[in-house]
């Protein structure tokens, strides 16, 4: 309904205009013009929009709220554009003005709706230059090579691809950046430790598998802080590599080779695209990122230490905080490989990706780095006119117990293993309601809903959160048929599949709409606020604003389901409503299209 809202708007501002024009005049003067304040109605009792600027103009008007709001009333009445789009407008409380709109233009509105793929999501404009809309990067999922892929990763993945998707959909080019973690220090240890008990796996493909390699890893990382001795010779062996040694190359290669096999599988499970470009892209800019933090005035040596003092951000003394770039020893970390990234992303090809939004997907941990290293951006002018930086975090997962998620062992929990759990217990609950039902179905039949059920309910219940919160991973309640799941939402389309099957054969009826029963108005209501939704998600980066948006809508058509005949209504009626159907089952799949969600015909 943003088109249907912008008309309104544009007629609401006017009125308001022509009620007070002195104060109008002289607010457009400051550039402040006189805002109406119109927004979506809070409750369905108050109609489709509400003008909440009466209050607030009191004051500048010195006026009573509900006089404004008369005076505003008033002019909307006189323009018959606006009386055709909107029933007389009421005055509730101490001066809010609710608007209903005229129930013909909701149905032009589902109409126009019925026939656009695009479910009244516009495209982004290109400029006014007519140049496309610039890059937004998307920073998300990046694990770090050597080590297992575990379930925060999970979260980056899952949120960073819904993002990119709603994005994508709304025409922005998208570039989504696995930042994996490849040129760190663990490569040192892990090739010295590498030397010694499996050298093969430094020359030869395949000789260990990710498993292996962790384990390694974790021993090396032992014998690192233990041992002065290793600890010399892992440095030595960072230095090699990152100054460009062919043999260290070459190990550091078929490590990454292993590891980036196995993360894909995960990928291909997930239904995820992702470009790898990992910290040692980055290595060639690094050098200068320092140079021209010392030019620019912002570097201090600090107990050896290159550092930027962050201004506005303290230390537990009470101090600035130095966020280091470059240490004692010469080398880079992770916040100057971050300051590299930023400054390519946003640089103009050929020397960056001509980026306009950049998002960075990680858990909530590393906001300080994040707040950081932007501040530091920022005051080195590397952001551009314009230029968005928006971290994206999220909370902790954890087990039922509130802690960490641990398996039974007490080990962190593989991604591939919980993908497995999830798709055995959706495959068992299938079973078990097969039989209920007294159901045959094939063996093909039974592994793909599972698969599909499972990957949905993994993903579904970690988006339909709020991210910032912690979340607590259960098989159980994100499989359950009711509540706020996939499975409830898939049952939701499968239910609309059924229909069509029975004869309802949709597409027939897409033109002088009728409805009559509160039932289909709520679902006429529910089913225009899409549109809406997708922009503020662009808006905010908040997945679980889809989901709610989407398990309203299940719930609204499930009571209209459940309360009016369908293909057993008189033949107008039935049209009527199975044109709502045919658009209810459209935009929910949409809708889970964008969250990455696979949808069923039958489950
Ligand atoms: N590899 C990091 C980790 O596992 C995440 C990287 C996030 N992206 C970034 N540009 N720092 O925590």
């Amino acid at each position: 309904m943003i088109s249907l809202h912008q008309t309104l708007s544009k007629h609401v501002t006017a009125a308001l205009n022509r009620a007070f024009p002195e104060a109008a005049a002289k607010a457009n003067a400051a550039g402040f013009p006189l805002d109406p304040q119109l927004v979506y109605a809070s409750k369905p009792e108050f109609g489709d929009f509400q003008i909440n600027g009466a209050l607030p103009l009191a004051k500048p008007l010195r006026k009573a709220p509900r006089q404004i709001a008369t005076s505003i009333v008033e002019e909307l009445n006189n323009n018959q554009d606006f009386r055709n789009l909107c029933e007389a407008p009421d005055i509730a409380g101490p001066g809010f003005i609710n608007l209903t709109l005229r129930s013909q233009c909701l149905i032009t509105e589902i109409e126009t709706r019925l026939k656009d793929v695009r479910l009244g999501v516009e495209l982004v404009q290109a400029s006014k230059s007519g140049e496309p809309p610039a890059p937004v990067v998307i920073d998300f999922s990046s694990p770090n090579i050597a080590k297992e892929m575990h379930v925060g990763h999970l979260r980056s993945t899952i949120i960073g691809d819904s993002l990119a998707r709603i994005l994508e959909f709304r025409g922005h080019p998208v570039i989504r950046l696995n930042h994996v973690g490849d040129w760190g220090t663990q490569f040192g240890m892990l090739i010295t430790h590498l030397k010694q008990v499996a050298p093969e796996a430094l020359t030869t493909a395949n000789v260990v598998d990710l498993g292996d390699l962790v384990t390694f890893y974790r021993q090396a990382k032992k014998r690192f802080d233990e041992d002065k001795d290793f600890q010399m010779s892992s440095r030595k062996e960072v230095v090699k590599l990152q100054s460009g040694d062919l043999t260290a190359l070459k190990a550091w290669k078929l490590l990454c080779e292993q590891s980036r096999r196995e993360f894909q599988k995960i990928y291909d499970r997930l239904d995820i695209n992702l470009t790898e470009r990992g910290e040692s892209f980055y290595n060639a800019y690094l050098q200068s990122i320092i140079t021209d933090l010392e030019r620019l005035g912002l570097l201090v040596v600090d107990e050896g230490a290159n550092c930027v003092f962050l201004e506005g951000i303290t230390g537990k003394d009470g101090n600035p905080q130095p966020m280091i770039v470059q240490k004692k020893d010469g080398g880079f970390n992770y916040a100057t490989t971050d300051l590299a990234a930023l400054r390519y992303r946003f640089k103009k090809p050929p020397e960056g990706d001509g980026a306009c939004r950049l998002i960075y997907v990680t858990d909530a941990g590393q906001a300080n780095h994040f707040a950081g290293v932007f501040q530091i951006a920022k005051r080195a002018q590397w952001v551009p006119e314009g230029g968005r930086i928006e971290h994206v975090p999220f909370g902790l997962v954890q087990g039922e117990d509130g802690k960490k998620l641990k398996t039974r062992a007490g080990d962190t929990v593989r991604l591939r293993d919980l993908l497995d759990e999830a798709i055995m217990k959706a495959s068992a609950d299938l079973r078990r309601r097969l039989k209920e039902e007294g159901r045959e179905e094939t063996e093909d039949f039974i592994t793909n809903v599972s698969n599909v059920i499972g990957i949905a309910a993994v993903k579904y219940a970690d988006l339909s959160q709020n991210r910032v919160t912690n979340y607590q991973f259960n098989f159980e309640r994100m499989l359950a048929l009711q509540g706020n799941t996939a499975p409830y939402l898939l049952y939701a389309l499968v239910r609309i599949a059924g229909i069509a099957r029975k004869g309802g054969s949709f597409n027939i009826h897409t033109n002088g709409l009728q409805f009559n029963e509160p039932q289909e108005w709520c679902l006429v209501r529910e089913l225009l606020k899409f549109d809406n939704v997708i922009s503020e998600v662009e808006e905010e980066l908040l997945p679980n604003r889809l989901c709610n948006y989407l398990f309203e809508l299940s719930q609204t058509f499930n009571r209209f389901y459940d309360q009016m005949p369908i293909l057993k209504a008189p033949e107008q009626k039935r049209c009527n409503r199975l044109a709502l159907c045919e658009l209810t089952a459209n935009t929910l799949k949409l809708g889970m299209t964008l969250l990455g969600i696979p949808t069923l015909e039958r489950m």
